[in-house]
């Protein structure tokens, strides 16, 4: 059945598997981990044929060439986003990634790019959006004083931090907590619900509503 304003609707599954991702990042990489460890043990039908840096100094690179991956250096020099973004893009096509994961890339991308690759761009970050969108949110939620913060995620629009919600996992707020301790429990829900949420995309069978993403295939994780 079709719902009225049902705007996509991903097959099943969502790509050939498995999948061809390309990783974007801008530091330590620790979720481009989470996602290779995924792809080698089988638990995400997936292989990474690119990982791209927008930072010289990115721990995450020097992960991924230790892995033996294909793994570049697109620095933003003057030149402006979009010829950044060409760049970027162009390595993405050329790779031949079906899906584009942003984990730590810390860019906002453009509209346009985000219309070159539609709803093939997925971001995990580290608030229960839509709050604390943009940088440093687990500092933002835990100096808001919050008693429930986690992870979130999500397909990449041309807002900040405000795609449709593929997954969330909550993290309690302790009373022994500083910004330090909540960031690395959330984070460690990153590495588990990034690999997760991205399988069941994979796997199809969900669909857009307005703003809503809903699993209903056999990778589903909704009840
Ligand atoms: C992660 O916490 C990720 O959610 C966050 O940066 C960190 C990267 O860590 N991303 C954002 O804040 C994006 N808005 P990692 O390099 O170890 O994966």
């Amino acid at each position: 059945m079709t719902a009225v304003g049902v705007s996509f609707e991903a097959p099943v599954p969502w790509f050939p598997l498995p999948a061809r991702l390309a990783v974007l990042l801008s530091g330590r990489g620790s979720n481009f981990v989470a996602l290779a460890d995924a792809c080698e043990s089988g638990a995400l039908p997936a292989r990474i044929v690119l990982v791209l840096s927008d930072r010289a100094d990115a721990a995450g690179l020097a992960r991924a060439r230790a892995r033996g991956l294909e793994a570049a250096l697109e620095e933003r020099g003057g030149e402006t986003r979009a010829a950044h973004e060409a760049r970027l893009a162009a390595r993405i096509e050329t790779a031949g990634a079906d899906v584009v994961c942003l984990a730590g890339f810390m860019r906002v991308l453009s509209p346009a790019f985000v219309a070159r690759f539609e709803r093939r761009v997925v971001n995990v970050h580290p608030s229960l959006l839509p709050a604390f969108p943009g940088l440093e949110a687990q500092h933002q939620a835990f100096e808001h004083g919050v008693k429930v913060a986690g992870a979130t995620v999500h397909l990449v629009d041309a807002g900040t931090d405000t795609g449709p919600i593929a997954g969330q996992e909550a993290v309690a707020v302790g009373p022994g907590d500083d910004a330090e301790r909540l960031a690395a429990r959330i984070l460690e829900v990153e590495h588990r619900l990034y690999p997760a949420t991205l399988a069941a995309l994979l796997a199809g069978g969900w669909s857009i509503e307005g703003r809503r993403l809903r699993f209903s295939g056999p990778g589903s994780v909704e009840a």
